[in-house]
């Protein structure tokens, strides 16, 4: 959600704090905010808006300080405002506090420090830590956060800054990312590696309940009770141009481009003789024996790939597959016991949901799997098992490589298990392995078709409303193209079972509304044109995708996006493609932020 940043070291902070909170910004970016020691005063900078409007506020003659936090924030408590932005101080402007997370007791906190003769500002949970660190302070700043760290509950990355301490940031971790840059007589800490990745590949990736004192000598890392923790450096391999647009307008057009390489790398090394090799996979075929039924967890984007996932593991390892919401999972009490492969799928891997079913199903006893972009991520560190997507760094919010690379990772595990529990002939193996190797080439393919997409986009720029059709994994498709168009164009856009719009949804189509039909699924394709002449009898405009060499689509709708020929299986790796370039060109046709889209973040750090 919101990105934190933090310096210390020999250069001058606040280019530095910008810069990361530059790279933060996709995390949250409704306001921003940072704070310096200078001399023997606590200085603030805030702004409402994008980061650029907080250079703007600092100019060019800002503090020379060599110590500093930043912040930028997507509103959880308190609306996006001057006085909600972070850095929160205290009363006696000693004190200044960045989170990310939820202090869910902050409102009998702020009560009781109320009535001590606290004076709040804002409508922030946050700035009750500010008070709590002043309330403690006696004279050692890692004492005081401790005490605070005592006094709340609920989820936190925050670092804090003393004017009583100008050589030093406190900073503290509980169910939300942070990790420690180490540099060359500096330190960063971030909530994310991208924020500092320019400035040092090496880091300490800290662990809930665990709190660290910067100093420009060195790194000290305690738990909540002060006991010292060894950590080992971690090495980080996402180059920092990963993380730059590299001549492209928007990061997620790049990402859109980067996907052949993705699904390479993904598939590299673990395809190996016609087999898949997960050698990372610590599941015995003896504890697979066991299994006789997987849940799939996942959140938004990913939740779709685990419904292609389901499809593929239940036709080819034979295991009954059930896909949920990880906010809904575990209020559920889902009946999961030592015989459930859990998989949880999450490009971050630090969406508290996800997180939180994963705990669940590990509570409950369940084998837990993790399909994850990110190395050392808390999903990938907590899970037994992990298949790491190679897709890089997605900057982004709209998901779009990393998506692609789970649903190879979908398609990875469920060869993987049908190998182990043998229920695939090899030749079937071959067939399927040998049309994946195709796919990079064959999504180049796809993009090459790029300026005919963004043609058709130009007539979504007064579109209200539009849906996406499809059967069996068309249909798990449709809903990740009905999901990428509204989060970056703010069209109104569903996904049906084409089957399923003659139930209710038809109601709602007229010549004003584009539909989107997917017609890869060879099994059902007779069915889905069926449907589509159901929707073109209503006069609405149908844009159809089918493979190369059928020509029987083109005569049902208005315009057809051909996509290579692969196995139906594979084919949400092709089709997902035109759908995102898409939302894209709408999206920019419309005006809109693509990186950026509003009221979004890319990490959703809070439940
Ligand atoms: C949409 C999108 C989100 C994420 C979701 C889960 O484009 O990116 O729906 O898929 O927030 O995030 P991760 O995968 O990081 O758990």
């Amino acid at each position: 959600m919101c990105g934190i940043v933090g310096y210390i070291g020999k250069r001058v902070a606040i280019p530095i704090l910008v810069d990361g909170l530059k790279k933060l910004e996709y995390r949250g970016y409704d306001s921003a905010g940072v704070a310096v020691i200078d001399q023997d005063k606590l200085l603030v900078s805030k702004s409402v808006g994008k980061l650029v409007a907080l250079e703007e506020e600092l100019g060019e003659n800002y503090s020379q300080s060599c110590l500093g936090i930043g912040h930028t924030r997507w509103a959880t408590h308190g609306r996006p405002s001057f006085v909600n932005a972070h850095p929160h101080i205290d009363c006696k402007q000693e004190f200044a506090v960045v989170h990310n997370g939820i202090i869910e007791n902050y409102l009998e906190i702020k009560e009781s420090l109320i009535e001590k003769g606290h004076q709040f500002v804002s409508e922030t949970d946050t700035e009750v830590l500010a008070h709590l660190v002043e309330e403690f302070y006696d004279g050692n700043l890692e004492e005081a956060v401790r005490k605070v760290i005592g006094t709340i509950r609920g989820s936190y990355a925050m670092v804090v800054l003393s004017l009583k301490d100008p050589d030093k940031l406190v900073a503290a971790r509980k169910d939300s990312p942070m990790v420690v840059g180490l540099g060359e007589g500096e330190f960063f800490v971030a909530s994310d590696i991208t924020a500092i990745l320019s400035y040092t590949r090496k880091v300490y990736i800290l662990d809930d309940g665990e709190m660290v004192v910067v100093t420009e000598d060195g790194v000290k890392i305690t738990d909540f009770q002060g006991n010292p923790c060894s950590k080992e450096v971690y090495d980080v391999k996402w180059d920092a141009v990963a993380a730059e647009k590299g001549g492209y307008e928007h990061f997620m057009l790049k990402e859109i481009h980067e996907q052949p390489k993705a699904l390479a790398d993904t598939m590299m090394s673990r395809l190996k003789d016609d087999r898949v090799v997960l050698e990372e996979v610590a599941l015995t075929p003896e504890q697979l024996a066991q299994i006789n039924k997987v849940y799939i967890v996942a959140c938004g984007t990913a939740w779709h790939a685990g419904l292609v996932g389901k499809t593929l593991i239940e036709r080819w390892a034979h295991l009954p597959v059930e896909v949920d919401i990880a906010s809904e999972f575990r209020y559920r009490s889902p009946l999961i016991d030592e015989h459930t492969l859990v998989v949880v799928i999450s490009q971050s891997g630090e969406t508290a949901d996800t997180l939180a079913a994963l705990r669940e199903a590990k509570n409950r006893g369940a084998h837990v799997f993790a399909v994850t972009n990110v190395v050392g991520s808390t999903v990938s560190r907590e899970a037994h098992d992990v298949i790491f997507t190679w897709a890089g760094p997605e900057i982004a919010v709209a998901s779009t490589k990393a998506y692609i690379t789970q649903l190879e990772g979908m398609v990875l595990l469920g060869l993987y298990l049908a190998q182990i529990k043998g229920t695939l002939p090899q030749d079937k193996i071959t067939e399927i392995i040998t049309a994946l190797k195709k796919i990079p080439e064959q999504a180049k393919a796809v993009l090459a078709q790029e300026s005919l997409i963004k043609e058709l986009a130009q007539s979504f720029v007064n579109v209200e409303d539009a849906f996406f059709i499809g059967r069996s994994l068309d249909w798990a498709v449709a809903m990740e193209g009905a999901l990428k168009l509204k989060e970056i164009s703010y069209i109104h856009a569903e996904a049906y079972a084409a089957g399923e719009l003659k139930h209710g949804t038809l109601a709602l189509v007229t010549e004003q509304t584009p539909i989107i039909a997917l017609a890869t699924q060879r099994d059902v394709f007779d069915k889905t044109v069926s449907n589509v002449k159901e929707v073109k009898a209503r006069d609405a405009r149908v844009i159809g995708l089918t493979y190369q060499g059928n020509t029987s689509l083109a005569k049902s709708v208005d315009h057809v996006i051909y996509i290579p020929e692969t196995i139906d299986e594979l084919a949400p790796l092709l089709a997902v493609i035109p759908l995102q370039l898409l939302s894209y060109y709408a999206s920019v046709a419309r005006g809109c932020d693509v990186d950026k889209p509003r009221n979004l973040a890319k990490s959703v750090t809070v439940e």
